[in-house]
């Protein structure tokens, strides 16, 4: 990995990163305007931070998260799901992956494990919770393989198309 993973000011590089995103994801024009605006809020959240990986000082993927709070509109939406299967505690105490992202012309080089390996060390709470598209995807096999399980499926987000399920992992994750 060629990569270099450090502390990314996100509201000052929020455009590189969308630009990630957008092609990492697959978002369009109008999504990316949307998600501007909450992650310029986002990171007005207490404890909100982000990670970018840079390769000859651009960035080519990036993580944030913050310690879930059940005033969030992420926590509230997901609570009833994990409420009905008992996984309700799991909002508590919990840092939460919120995006994470790697150019496609960078992957497959542990960059996306690093990020999020790195972030959640550093994070103060015993365990972190995400949502992932509900389906075998290579995020879904990374965060199995780093500990996470389901704590939730089938979960739909108010506007997305796809159903999402919610993952839990201990803290610090797994390696190896
Ligand atoms: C998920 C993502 C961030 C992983 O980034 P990455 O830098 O390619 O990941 P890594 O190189 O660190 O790979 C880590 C693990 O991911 C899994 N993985 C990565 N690519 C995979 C693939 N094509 N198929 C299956 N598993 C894959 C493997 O478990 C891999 O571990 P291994 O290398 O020990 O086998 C990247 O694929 C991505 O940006 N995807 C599109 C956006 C997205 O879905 N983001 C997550 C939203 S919830």
């Amino acid at each position: 990995m060629d990569a270099v993973i450090g502390p990314l000011d996100l509201s000052a590089h929020v455009d590189e990163a969308l630009a990630v995103q957008a092609v990492a994801f697959g978002l369009g024009a109008d999504e990316v305007a949307v998600r501007r605006q909450i992650v310029l809020r986002h990171m007005t959240h207490r404890g909100a931070r982000a990670l970018g990986a840079t390769v000859g000082g651009t960035l080519v993927g990036f993580v944030y998260g913050m310690p879930n709070d059940r005033s969030h509109w992420w926590s509230t939406v997901v609570e009833p799901y994990l409420r009905a299967r008992g996984h309700e505690h799991w909002l508590d105490d919990s840092f939460v992956i919120t995006e994470l992202h790697v150019h496609p012309a960078h992957q497959h080089r542990g960059i996306g494990r690093s990020l999020i390996t790195t972030i959640t060390d550093s994070a103060d709470e015993p365990r972190s919770i995400l949502s992932a598209i509900d389906t075998d995807s290579p995020a879904r096999a990374l965060y199995r393989s780093l500990g996470y399980e389901d704590l939730a499926r089938q979960v739909l987000f108010p506007s997305a198309p796809k159903p999402y399920a919610v993952m839990g992992a201990p803290l610090p994750l797994r390696r190896g």
